[in-house]
């Protein structure tokens, strides 16, 4: 059973969901099916990926209301007049009446994020979506869309793992109600490779992988990390039954290095890693 992760909104949010960027084509519905299969329960999409049809088919033979759906909103599409098309859009692709999480994907400098959050908040409002989020922004990202009042923020959603260990802005996050979804849980395979990790990992009698997700799921946060084979969905389920010591998450604490594998180049991170 896959805890949950309760939002401000009152949701409950499955602390792991199957996060689906590189998932196209047959592949994709057919990953995400063995996923609900296994009994993944939250799957996390994005206009930007191009699978929200290959989700919808492996959808179809499962209860809608039991699945947790987060989707987001593109760069291009955060006018305010070009939220509500890019929703509905989404909804129609993903043939479902709602969305349980829809985020801003990234931040814009050109369009103010008051504007984006109000077209979103109205989206909410309409029942689209259940709740409003934001991803890869910063403590002064997030200052600036709390301040404007313009919705209420249940989730941003940032790279976090090991090697990237975003304390400051989890900390933050949590001071304000908001909750933490870890993309690149596994740095996309990077971290698994990392002595201390591999250490840990053989003496606890299981894998780099889920060490990588118990110590972010301890911490408090909710991890989405994709997989497209059978024994890895299996894999990143197993980290619900044991723990890792104060000691081994001690150890993970001190490894980071603010190594991002997720840096696109219109990407505002004022040069920190928070
Ligand atoms: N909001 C954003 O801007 C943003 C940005 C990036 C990602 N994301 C979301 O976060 C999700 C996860 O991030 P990610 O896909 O970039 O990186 P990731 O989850 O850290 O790593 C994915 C890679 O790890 C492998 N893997 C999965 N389970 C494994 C295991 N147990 N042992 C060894 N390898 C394993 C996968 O291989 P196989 O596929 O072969 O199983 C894949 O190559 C994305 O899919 C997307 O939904 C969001």
């Amino acid at each position: 059973m896959i805890p949950f992760e309760t939002l401000n909104t009152g949701q409950k949010m499955p602390v792991l969901g199957l996060g689906t960027w590189l998932l196209t084509g047959q592949k994709c519905t057919q990953s995400v099916s063995q996923a609900l299969e296994l009994g993944y329960t939250h799957i996390d999409t994005a206009k930007a990926y191009e699978n929200h049809r290959e989700i919808a088919s492996a959808l179809e033979n499962f209860d809608r209301k039991k699945i947790f759906i987060t989707s987001k909103i593109w760069l291009t599409d955060l006018e305010p007049d070009a939220v509500g098309p890019a929703c509905n859009q989404i909804l129609k692709d993903l043939e479902t009446d709602y969305l349980d999480l829809l985020l801003i994907h990234w931040p814009n400098k050109s369009v103010p994020v008051s504007e984006t959050l109000g077209a979103m908040n109205d989206l909410a409002k309409q029942g689209k979506t259940k709740a409003i989020g934001v991803s890869n922004f910063t403590i002064s990202h997030l200052k600036e869309a709390l301040d404007s009042k313009a919705a209420k923020i249940s989730v941003n959603q940032v790279e976090f793992h090991p090697l990237l260990y975003q304390k400051g802005l989890l900390e933050f996050c949590k001071s304000k109600g908001i909750s933490v979804t870890a993309y690149c849980p596994l740095g996309r395979q990077g971290d698994l490779r990392h002595r201390a990790i591999k250490e840990i990992a053989e003496r606890n009698e299981r894998t780099a992988a889920q060490v990588c997700l118990r110590w972010l799921v301890q911490k408090g946060l909710v991890v989405i990390p994709k997989a497209s084979s059978e024994s890895h969905l299996e894999e990143n389920m197993q980290i619900f039954d044991w723990e890792l010591s104060n000691e081994d998450v001690e150890a993970i604490d001190s490894i980071n290095r603010n190594k991002r594998v997720c840096n696109p180049t219109f990407a505002d991170f004022n040069n920190g890693s928070e």
